[in-house]
């Protein structure tokens, strides 16, 4: 038996290569970067959902914030013949590996849970891949977030900033008290996460369209990005001297540990937050980049399942049909940060910040202010991703001045596509 497999998987090797070698039966490997504290919190709820199912967890954890060494475990896996069954993917990574034929078809749960009717449509534009359900979305994150360390801004007199101008007053007040104002971990991604937020505010909606899903080398390459630039290096400027490299949760650890007055990063900081038992409105404030208060930056992280044969296993429609079921969608959500995939799930049980992120996103769904993530794989494809991070992370890093920036990004773009 043993031998015949072994024979059966040297014959098939070509074939093998996207798709998925079987999990122990009963069991999932799941293959995902949700590895800091509140991330863990957040994926036991998933674990002992589908426990509870008799369904067994193979954890497949790739550290590593933003996803891009998970990616990179998962391309090596599969093309060793070795892909797990199941992956955590955002956005254009998902349209990537289906275009190989790579994900299993999950029309069938999708039409008898009737997913159809309740994901929202800018989530079903990546879990759709030429009008067939690839992936089941577990939530809806977004970039343009602010966490701030609530004693630290009362302490010192600093109000919720609104703008630009009064978001570099209040950095700068902190860093005159002595606390670092901006708690950063300089990794590429971010680099990236901050600079949505940063577009977004200095050259509006139009602008982030236009540069970071259109990719039009006017936009890209005009005064207004020099002004983002500009702003980034502002922000380089309230950052501490150790931030190089730092993980992004311990840079939520700052401003958690009242060493950091605020942190600009997606909303799966708020689950570093509750993780450390902290309350929203007591002990942190989340509030909207200055100037994006209309807007929402998303990112939704999805798991696909690598083909196992014609139609999922039955472990993967398993994992499909917990993941998109109403109770999970609340229970998972609350503790991670993010907001349920689908339309129809009651705010009840979410913090106060979880309550806003449910209207700001029904508000910018419905007032044409949603827009994908560019930091997050929801605006264009890897190789675009990678190129502009590569820009943005050298300029953060005083490699470019704001000028030279602009005309590298206009240059890597155009060289990505
Ligand atoms: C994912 C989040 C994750 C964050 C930090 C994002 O790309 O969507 O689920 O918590 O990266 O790792």
């Amino acid at each position: 038996m043993k031998f015949s497999r072994k024979l059966a998987a040297a014959t098939c090797l070509a074939a093998m290569t996207i798709s998925a070698t079987a999990a122990r039966a009963g069991d999932v490997e799941v293959l995902h970067w949700w590895t800091s504290g509140g991330e863990a919190a957040a994926l036991n709820v998933l674990k002992k959902d589908l426990e509870g199912q008799g369904i067994g967890w193979q954890d497949m954890p790739v550290a590593g914030g933003g996803g891009t060494q998970a990616m990179t475990v998962l391309r090596a896996r599969v093309t060793a013949g070795n892909a797990p069954t199941a992956v955590q993917m955002l956005g254009f990574d998902i349209t990537d590996w289906a275009k190989q034929g790579a994900l299993a078809n999950l029309n069938d749960v999708a039409a008898e849970e009737g997913w159809d009717g309740v994901v929202p449509e800018a989530l079903q534009k990546f879990s759709k891949y030429e009008g067939q359900w690839v992936a089941a979305p577990v939530n809806v994150h977004s970039t343009n977030w602010v966490w701030a360390n609530k004693g630290i801004l009362d302490d010192l007199g600093i109000a919720q900033p609104t703008t630009w101008d009064e978001l570099v007053a209040a950095m700068q007040k902190v860093k005159d008290s002595g606390k670092v104002a901006v708690a950063h971990g300089g990794q590429a991604w971010q680099d990236a996460t901050i600079f949505d937020a940063v577009v977004m505010a200095t050259g509006g909606p139009d602008f982030y369209k236009s540069t970071f899903i259109d990719l039009d080398t006017e936009a890209l390459g005009s005064d207004t990005m020099k002004e983002a630039f500009d702003r980034m290096s502002v922000i380089r400027s309230f950052v501490d001297d150790n931030f190089s490299g730092r993980d992004w949760n311990l840079a939520s650890a700052m401003v958690i540990n009242d060493e950091a007055a605020f942190q600009f990063m997606g909303d799966w900081a708020k689950g570093e937050f509750l993780n450390a038992g902290k309350t929203p409105g007591e002990d942190f404030l989340c509030f909207r980049f200055p100037g994006t208060q209309e807007q929402v930056t998303f990112n939704s992280d999805q798991f696909a399942l690598f083909k196992q044969g014609d139609k999922p296993s039955a472990e993967q429609a398993a994992l499909a049909k917990a993941i998109m079921s109403p109770s999970f969608q609340s229970a998972f959500n609350v503790v991670k940060g993010s907001v349920p995939a689908r339309v129809d799930v009651p705010d009840t049980d979410f913090d106060a910040c979880g309550k806003q992120g449910m209207k700001d996103l029904a508000a910018a769904s419905s007032s044409g202010n949603l827009f994908g993530s560019m930091a997050h794989g929801h605006a264009n494809p890897a190789s675009v991703k990678n190129a502009m991070y590569d820009v943005i992370t050298a300029h953060f890093n005083g490699e470019y001045d704001s000028e030279t920036a602009v005309s590298e990004l206009v240059s890597a773009v155009e060289l990505a596509q």
